[in-house]
This record gives structure tokens, sequence and C-alpha cells, in this order.
């Protein structure tokens, strides 16, 4: 029978026989071996795997997190979570606050929310507010509100969210039999490197690898807040799940990239859509365009030869954070469009070039 996470990994989590398992069975993603991608980008000096956490129940790797945080929300008798969201935290949170039978409320940035996702928080049933302004304005609004109400914030400085997130780097030490020597991932508000960087610390000193990756962290180049050392105002960038531009982690993802001698760095939106689209067609995985951050990253480090190099292939994990088809829009409007032809078998071997 499949588990979730908090089953699998229960030792290693804040559970106790108090905790009621509010659980989608999320987890247990695969770790993709990426031979394709990696001839195209040049990268057969290296062992390349993606880890698609698009397949987690609403599609992103957030529901690691929300089952955590939402089953310690039920625990202390909550009875309404709220987060702000640029969407895949919202699509996480309505849908576990519907199998808890608890109310959600989610603040999301207006116009700047993949459709998918906000059918998904809708069909959840959780109340939607758009708010005026930015992820950042509307984050700042949702630690106001549950400050002065009974009601859980779920947003990734609930720090159940990060003890939920770090199964991700359990998974991949499972998987492997020993962490890998670099993790490329995207970075938005910083909840997701701050806890990979800590799932695999924790699974080391319980003895479950001896090595630590280098963590390897990528912004939107409109939004790169870390890597420019300041927060920027108005955020832009067509990654808009990563459209952020004063993270609530930076300081922890900062640390994750020096005590791992990593780094964090900035990627164009054209090297996103770029690297959107040989996944895509190079490996048959379709992530959202935030998730191609990472590997955007990877590219662009390959390239400059910025990477290390030995005999022994060294392991890359690229991280997709979440499912092209929370975001068809974008899709759509960076390929050809379909031809639309008369229902004739010869305008069909026109089009097929036949
Ligand atoms: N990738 C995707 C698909 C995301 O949705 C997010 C964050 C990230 C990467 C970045 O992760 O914030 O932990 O650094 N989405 C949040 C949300 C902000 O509201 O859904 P992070």
């Amino acid at each position: 029978m499949r588990q979730g996470i908090l089953e699998r990994y229960r030792a290693h989590l804040p559970v106790t026989d108090k905790t009621p398992v509010v659980t989608l069975l999320e987890g247990d993603t695969p770790l993709i071996p990426a031979q394709n991608l990696s001839k195209k980008i040049g990268a057969e000096a290296y062992e390349l795997y993606l880890k698609f956490e698009g397949m987690n129940p609403t599609g992103s790797f957030k529901d690691r997190g929300m089952t955590m945080a939402v089953s310690k929300a039920v625990e202390a008798g909550s009875k309404t979570i709220l987060c702000a969201s640029t969407g895949n935290t919202s699509a996480s949170a309505a849908a576990y606050a519907a199998q808890a039978g608890i109310d959600c409320a989610v603040l999301i940035p207006s116009g700047n929310i993949a459709l998918g996702k906000l059918s998904q928080a809708l069909m959840h049933g959780a109340k939607v507010i758009s708010i005026e302004g930015n992820f950042d304005e509307a984050l700042t609004l949702a630690k106001e509100v549950t400050a002065q109400y009974p009601i859980t914030l779920v947003n990734s400085i609930n720090p159940y969210r990060i003890e939920g997130q770090k199964t991700g780097a359990f998974e991949i030490v499972d998987d492997l039999g020993e962490a890998p020597d670099f993790q490329f991932m995207p970075v938005g508000n910083a909840g997701n490197i701050t806890a990979y960087w800590k799932g695999y610390k924790e699974y080391c000193d319980r003895g479950k690898c001896i090595n630590l990756p280098k963590m390897m962290g990528f912004q939107a180049e409109g939004a790169a807040p870390i890597v420019t050392g300041k927060p920027v105002k108005n955020p832009e960038t067509i990654a808009t799940a990563i459209r952020i531009g004063n993270p609530a982690s930076w300081q922890q993802a900062l640390r994750a990239k020096e005590e791992s001698a990593g780094a964090i760095d900035s990627v164009t939106d054209k090297e996103i859509l770029e690297a959107y689209r040989i996944l895509a067609e190079t490996e048959g995985v379709f992530c959202e365009p935030a998730s191609a951050a990472g590997v955007a990253g990877l590219i662009k480090y390959l390239k400059a030869g910025k990477l290390e190099k030995r005999i022994a292939k060294l392991r890359i994990v690229c991280i997709l954070t979440g499912h092209g088809l929370k975001d068809p829009e974008c899709a759509i409007r960076t390929i050809e469009k379909p031809a639309s032809i008369p229902p004739k078998m010869d305008a069909l071997k026109k089009a097929l070039g036949l």
C-alpha cells in the first residue's frame, strides 16, 4: 500500500501518535535518469537526474510541506488555514484543507497566477482573494491577519512546511544510495532550498549518506533579490511561481549556499523558456516554467565551464518543482500554434509534409 511522507518518514518528522495524518499520498516522486537531456546540453561527463515533483497529488512539491503543516494544524485544533501564494501553495493548501474538512483562504497576486493553479484552489473550495499587489505584499498581509486571528498560516515560514519538504532530500538519498554532488533548483521564497539542505544534513547525521551536495539555487533575473543583495520592489518574470522580491527564507538560503559551497545565481526568462522546452522535447518531462530555472542554471554553468568535473562522473539532480499542465497558457504562448486545416485528405497530406 502506498504511503504518504508522514508515514514513510515518521521517524524523521515531528509526528506523534496524536497527530492526525492528513494525506493525499504525496511524495515518492520519480528520480528520472536524463540521458537525452544530458546529451543535448553537453552534460555527458556527469550523471544527470530529474526529480519530478510535478507528480505530487496537486502537481507540485508543496504537497510535502502541506501534509505536515495541515496535519499539525488539525492536531492543534485549527479550523482555518491561510496562505499567500504565487499559485502552487494555494492549490496545495486548498486540497489538504478539503481533505481535512477545514476552511482555507488564499491570497494571490492579481493577474499573476497560472490558470491551472487558480482553478485548483477554486475547485477545492478555498476562499480565493485576489490582492491588487504582488506576492510580497500578499505575504505581509497574510502574516498580519494570522497574527491577529485564530487562523494557521501555512506559508513556508510555518516550520512544519520545511519539515515536510525536507523529505525530498531523503527520497533522493534513498534512491541513489548517497546524496548527489550537485543539486540544481529554482528559488522563490527560498523555503524549498532551506528544506532540502536541512534534509540532506539530517540524513547524513543519521548515517544515511556521507556526502553533502552543493546547493545550486536559481532565481529569475527580474526577481533575483538574493543575487543582487537587495529586495526587488517590482519583481518581474514569466515564471510567475518565483516572481518574488523579498523572500521569507532569504538568510536560510544564503546559509545553505555558504555551508554547501554552492551558489545562488540568476537566469533570464529566455534561458528559463529554453530549458522548459528542451526538457519537454528531449525527455518527455513537462514542467512549469519556474521549475525549469534550475535546469537553465545548469545549462548556464556548463556553458561557462563553471562546474567541477572528475574522472568518476559526478551526480547532478535537478528538482522540477511543478507540473507543466499548471500553466498551459505559457506553453501555448511559447510554441507554434497548431495548423488548422479542412477535413480533407489532401490538406492533411500537405500539413504532414507527405
Ligand atoms: N517552483 C515552483 C513551481 C513554485 O511554485 C515555487 C514557489 C518555487 C519553485 C520556489 O520555491 O518559494 O520554496 O523557493 N511557489 C510559492 C507559491 C511561492 O506560493 O506557490 P520556494
